[in-house]
């Protein structure tokens, strides 16, 4: 008796959380705006920049001026040269998993991009507080709305100097792409001179750093792609090259201290079975930009790696990429040095 009122008391319970949050979701839904909806007249002093006022496909993109920034103290304003675009961006299309981060109805930050490389224009009033920075300085970072013909950013953050021997294109691809690899091999795979280490997704943004930073680490490397990027994968230092649309890497008899996984296509005891007793397996991410068959299962493969990993000596860990200024200089450093050089696969003008 006492059990069916609880049960009934919970049902309701229940009920009115989920009436609330449906209500809550609504009001949030519709009250959702930003800078599009507010007629702030035209930009004094103006600049290009990429805005989307709407969640969509591309189309949904427009170049329109805005105000130019400008530098407030310990700030300095870079005239960008080059951006690159990241899965990151897809944030355009709204996944309603993080729409209540970026905004319901409409996206709250109408501005798109996070990588960029350009050139020092002007710093704040006290140029003592802009660090290292002084006009003509060429320079390469990371800000949110990188898409654009200038941005401001703090000196303190993630700007570093470009090494001269890197294009701004180049530079621009670095950001990301390249702190996902640097983190994920260093921190979460704790890499390790000697170790054989497999990158699945060799190929991507973050994959031909993640094999050239094993490298540099002096790691035993093997890539994984597709037939036509075999070559490239070789080209930058990787030993061996296995093609998935022809060898299935968790089928042969190599064992691997660290796997770094972009890709996420096979299951845990999969991975499980091609790594050392006390291997880790860094599950960076699921599979190149835009929608793609198996998202769901990946994602869901990906988190059942994560708990049944608590009961095994192998250690399998996602984690998320922070933007920050040690670990850019550190990447500047390698390329300086001629032991990273970022890979373009298409420009845009
Ligand atoms: N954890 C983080 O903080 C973080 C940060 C940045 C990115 N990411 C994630 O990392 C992933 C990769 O990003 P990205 O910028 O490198 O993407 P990308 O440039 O589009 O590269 C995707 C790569 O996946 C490869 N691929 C596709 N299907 C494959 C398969 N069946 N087996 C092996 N490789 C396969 C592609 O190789 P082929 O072209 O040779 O087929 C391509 O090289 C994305 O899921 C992204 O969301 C995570």
């Amino acid at each position: 008796m006492k059990l069916k009122r609880v049960l009934k008391w919970s049902a309701r319970a229940i009920l009115l959380a989920l009436i609330l949050a449906f209500l809550v979701g609504f009001i949030a839904y519709w009250r959702s705006t930003n800078d599009c909806d507010r007629d702030t007249g035209a930009p004094a002093n103006p600049m290009k920049a990429i805005v989307h006022c709407e969640y969509g496909s591309p189309d949904v993109l427009t170049l329109v001026n805005v105000e130019k920034p400008t530098p407030a103290d310990k700030q300095v304003l870079v005239r960008v040269r080059a951006a690159s675009v990241n899965p990151l961006d897809l944030t355009i299309r709204g996944p309603w998993l993080i729409r209540p981060i970026l905004g319901m109805r409409k996206p709250k930050d109408t501005r798109l991009g996070v990588d960029y490389a350009g050139t020092v224009e002007a710093v704040g009033k006290n140029p003592a507080a802009a660090g290292q920075f002084k006009p003509g300085d060429e320079v390469f970072g990371a800000k949110n709305g990188a898409l654009a013909e200038y941005v401001c950013v703090l000196a303190d953050r993630a700007v570093v100097l470009k090494p001269p021997n890197i294009t701004f294109e180049q530079a621009a691809s670095v950001p990301v792409a390249a702190i996902t690899a640097l983190q994920g091999l260093r921190d979460k795979g704790k890499i390790q001179s000697g170790q054989k280490v497999l990158i699945n997704g060799a190929s991507g943004g973050v994959g031909t750093f993640a094999v050239q930073i094993a490298k540099s680490f002096g790691t035993e490397v093997t890539g994984v792609c597709s037939t036509r990027n075999v070559d490239l994968v070789r080209s930058i230092g990787a030993d061996h090259v296995i093609d998935y649309t022809k060898e299935d890497f968790t089928k042969t008899d190599q064992r691997y201290d660290l796997i770094f996984d972009l890709v996420g296509n096979h299951s845990f005891s999969e991975r499980r079975r091609i790594l050392n007793p006390t291997g880790i397996c860094v599950m960076a991410g699921i599979g190149g930009a835009g929608w793609h068959d198996g998202i769901g299962t990946r994602l869901a493969g990906e988190l059942k790696a994560y708990v049944a990993s608590r009961f095994v000596s192998e250690k399998f860990i996602t984690y998320i990429a922070t933007l920050n200024k040690a670990d850019l200089q550190i990447l500047g450093d390698l390329m300086q040095a001629g032991k990273v050089t970022p890979v373009i696969d298409r420009t845009y003008k």
